[in-house]
């Protein structure tokens, strides 16, 4: 199986580009509802609850771990690496990848959690990928919780868009990172907000391909992921609004475990 998880809802966005981009292999999801959002906590906190996700979804048989999540990309990378054996993906690289790529003017906006912000990953990666560029970051912390209560299309959630996104439409950015895995959920009226003549990415397929790429290059890994077509969605807290925004973004129904921590 594949392991995907995230504080919540976003991770679905890379879970849906793995269920795409690899048909037929069994994926299993945790999201951590209890404890969302991981982007206002400690470097520390987030650090711990990724392991723990992790030491889960390897328990329930996963062979490869996405973390699904920036702010635990961000901060828990290293460590995750370090603890286990099994081939783990983060998600901030293929976004700076294809950004560093794409952009013409190298003026790219990122933005995340307040975590992933102030980790200062992104500008690092982007500026060893093109040390012309320039990056302006924003942290927008009412994001995560909007789209959670599923305020998807509320006049509200748009103005805080365009509120968060003001700084970076004044420097110009041709490109933006949307460094929050939560964030394409809104990728409708973030693009709408930003203008149309910047390119947005969000990296759920890029993380998709690399994934791929991987299982391809390594048969040995391959052979051990079961591929039955399945999908099993285990959270921290089971709640209404969950399964129903869940199921909007995968457009499809699905049931939820419970996992007490
Ligand atoms: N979706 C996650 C991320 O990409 C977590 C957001 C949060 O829980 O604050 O950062």
């Amino acid at each position: 199986m594949i392991g995907i998880f995230d504080s919540g809802l976003g991770g679905l966005t890379v879970a849906r580009a793995i269920m795409t981009e690899l048909a037929g292999y069994d994926i299993i999801y945790f999201g951590d509802t209890a404890r969302t959002p991981y982007g206002t906590k400690s470097p520390g906190t987030v650090v711990k609850y990724a392991m723990q996700n992790t030491g889960f979804l390897l328990e329930k048989g996963a062979r490869i771990i996405v973390m699904a999540c920036n702010t635990a990309s961000s901060v828990a990378t290293e460590t995750i690496g370090a603890s286990f054996d099994e081939p783990v993906f983060e998600v901030i690289t293929p976004a700076v990848d294809l950004a560093t790529a794409r952009s013409r003017t190298g003026t790219i906006g990122v933005i995340g959690t307040r975590a992933t912000i102030n980790s200062n990953v992104y500008e690092k990666k982007i500026l060893e990928r093109r040390p012309d560029a320039r990056v302006y970051s924003r942290a927008c912390p009412l994001l995560v919780p909007l789209v959670e209560e599923g305020w998807l299309k509320k006049p509200e959630t748009r103005m805080i868009v365009k509120k968060y996104l003001h700084p970076l439409k004044t420097r110009q950015v041709d490109t933006l990172i949307l460094g929050c895995t939560h964030y394409p959920i809104l990728k409708d009226i973030i693009g709408q907000k930003i203008g149309k003549r910047v390119t947005v990415i969000d990296s759920s397929t890029a993380v998709a391909n690399e994934v791929k790429r991987f299982i391809t290059e390594n048969p040995q890994i391959d052979s051990c992921l079961s591929k039955n077509g399945k999908a099993r969605f285990f959270v921290s807290d089971i709640t209404d609004r969950f399964r129903a925004t869940a199921q909007l973004i995968l457009k499809n129904r699905i049931v939820l475990e419970h996992v007490p921590w």
